[in-house]
């Protein structure tokens, strides 16, 4: 065997450990960087959260409890906090620790002067299990899970990845039923689309003037974010959902949601609220949906739908299409009724008053509120 071959082959046997050394390194799992391996972040800066902002090893720095609140306890998986829900609401609910640069976004009663994305689990500082996610409850079944899902302990970690991912807010990837990967991507208007597996889908380089060049609170406002239109039925938000609500999600035609493929073409009648397939061009057509109607309402008043042009409909073009986010809130919805009658508050739905605004805004005027508002910017019964 030459020299030359020996050295080529030393040479391989080097690049493949390299290799796997390379593979088992922290660097290419990305576990704990801001909660997601972001490249693109807030004005290009690094956002690293700390292993030690969420783990203490010993309960204590400097003969201080490391437990938020100052108890003097050590809790599972070395958590500074006695349970999940309680080290996420740390930072998430009214910022307690004060940071800034980036500012948490707060998602349980939200007053940082934006509408979240995401909606409220506390909207009016109210606690309604009837309309939102019971975070923090044991043994809870998700509606239409199929198989049936019992959770035993019900926390952020069952929709968000702790230590991140590359998916939309950090979205688990096998959410309750899921067998395979789900990825949710979204359109963050005035700095572009983020495309999951390259860049983590939680771009953050805002270029626009306004919020987003003063804030990273810009991408959590609910008028900022578009969501476009997976190239497969499996991805996207509503497939996501159904990962857990099984049953409530489904192609046109399928037992659980009826419809046709192509909407319901006036002979094959849903038996669920299709969300998915079929947009408000088929349904005019159908002679179920008015799309004139639909295109004549203002952006800031237009639900949520998801649109795979990114363009805003007009009254011969309208490919956008109903989806969960349409009528609920991901994490709870509002509570303006909570004192006179509460049972109008419920199944994170939102609702629309007569000026537009939306249940979660305090200019939401309940006397005026319906859901009918937001079902018949579609259909216009
Ligand atoms: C935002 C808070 C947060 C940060 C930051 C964080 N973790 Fe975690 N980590 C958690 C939570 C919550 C759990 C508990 C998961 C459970 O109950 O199953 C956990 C679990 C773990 C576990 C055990 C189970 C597993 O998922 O492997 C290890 C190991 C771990 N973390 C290591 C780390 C390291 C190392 C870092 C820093 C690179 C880090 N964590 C950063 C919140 C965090
Ligand atoms: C990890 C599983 C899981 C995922 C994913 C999930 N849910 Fe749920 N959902 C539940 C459970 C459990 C309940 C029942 C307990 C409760 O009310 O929170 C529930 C209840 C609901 C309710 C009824 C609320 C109430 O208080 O009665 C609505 C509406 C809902 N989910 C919508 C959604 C939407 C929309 C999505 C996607 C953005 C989604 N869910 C994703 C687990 C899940
Ligand atoms: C049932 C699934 C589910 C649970 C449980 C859940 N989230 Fe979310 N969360 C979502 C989804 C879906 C979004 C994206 C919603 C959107 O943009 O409309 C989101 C958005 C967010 C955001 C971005 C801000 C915003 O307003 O959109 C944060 C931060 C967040 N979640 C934190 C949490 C924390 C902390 C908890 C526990 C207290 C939690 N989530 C529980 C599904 C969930
Ligand atoms: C030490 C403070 C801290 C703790 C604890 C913490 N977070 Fe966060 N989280 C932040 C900050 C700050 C941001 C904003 C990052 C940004 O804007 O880029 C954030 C952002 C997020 C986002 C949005 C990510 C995106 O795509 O923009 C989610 C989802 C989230 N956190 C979930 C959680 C969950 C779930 C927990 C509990 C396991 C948790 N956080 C605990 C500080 C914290
Ligand atoms: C973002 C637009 C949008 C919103 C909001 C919306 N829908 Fe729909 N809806 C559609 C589309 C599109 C179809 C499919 C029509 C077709 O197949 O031709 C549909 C189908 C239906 C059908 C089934 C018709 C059939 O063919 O069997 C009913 C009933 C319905 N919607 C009621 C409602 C109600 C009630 C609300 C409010 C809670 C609502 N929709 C909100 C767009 C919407
Ligand atoms: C057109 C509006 C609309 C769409 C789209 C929609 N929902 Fe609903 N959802 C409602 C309304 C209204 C209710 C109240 C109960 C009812 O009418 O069935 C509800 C109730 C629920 C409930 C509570 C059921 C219970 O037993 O308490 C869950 C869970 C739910 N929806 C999840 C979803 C998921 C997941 C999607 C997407 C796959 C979705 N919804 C799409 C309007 C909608």
């Amino acid at each position: 065997m030459s020299v030359q071959i020996k050295k080529n082959r030393r040479f391989i046997a080097w690049v493949c450990i390299l290799g796997v050394i390379f593979l088992l390194s922290p660097l290419s799992t990305h576990s704990g960087e801001y909660h997601n391996p972001k490249q693109n972040t807030f004005l290009k800066t690094t956002e690293t959260l700390a292993c030690s902002q969420c783990h203490t090893m010993h309960g204590s720095q400097g003969g201080q409890s490391m437990i938020y609140g100052g108890a003097a306890t050590v809790y599972p998986y070395l958590l500074r906090a006695a349970t999940i829900v309680q080290l996420c609401r740390t930072c998430h609910e009214n910022n307690s620790l004060s940071m800034s640069n980036p500012t948490p976004p707060d998602i349980w009663n939200n007053t940082l002067g934006y509408t979240p994305s995401g909606g409220d689990f506390a909207n009016r500082g109210y606690e309604n299990e009837q309309n939102r996610h019971s975070v923090g409850q044991t043994n809870v079944t998700p509606p239409g899970s199929n198989p049936t899902i019992t959770i035993t302990y019900f926390s952020c970690i069952n929709c968000h990845d702790q230590h991140g991912n590359t998916n939309y807010r950090n979205l688990k990837k096998r959410p309750g039923n899921a067998s395979s990967d789900i990825t949710v991507s979204y359109t963050l208007d005035g700095a572009g689309t983020c495309s999951v597996g390259t860049t983590p889908c939680d771009i953050n380089d805002v270029t626009t003037t306004g919020q987003g060049t003063t804030t990273n609170l810009y991408k959590y406002n609910r008028g900022n974010v578009t969501f476009s239109k997976a190239a497969s039925n499996s991805n996207g938000i509503a497939p996501w959902c159904g990962g857990c609500h099984t049953k409530w999600h489904g192609a046109g035609g399928t037992t659980d949601v009826g419809g046709a493929v192509n909407g319901d073409t006036g002979s094959s009648p849903w038996v669920r609220h299709p969300v998915r397939d079929v947009n408000i061009d088929q349904g005019n057509s159908d002679l179920h949906a008015d799309r004139s109607n639909w295109a004549s309402l203002s952006s800031t008043v237009r639900t949520r739908a998801v649109d795979p042009d990114n363009l805003a409909p007009t009254s011969s073009v309208a490919d956008e299409q109903p989806f969960c986010l349409s009528c609920h809130y991901a994490h709870g919805g509002g509570n303006p009724n909570y004192t006179s009658d509460s049972t109008l508050d419920h199944s994170n739905l939102v609702f629309i008053d007569g000026s537009g605004n939306i249940n979660i805004d305090s200019a939401y005027t309940a006397s005026t509120g319906r859901i009918r508002n937001l079902c018949e910017q579609c259909h216009n019964q």
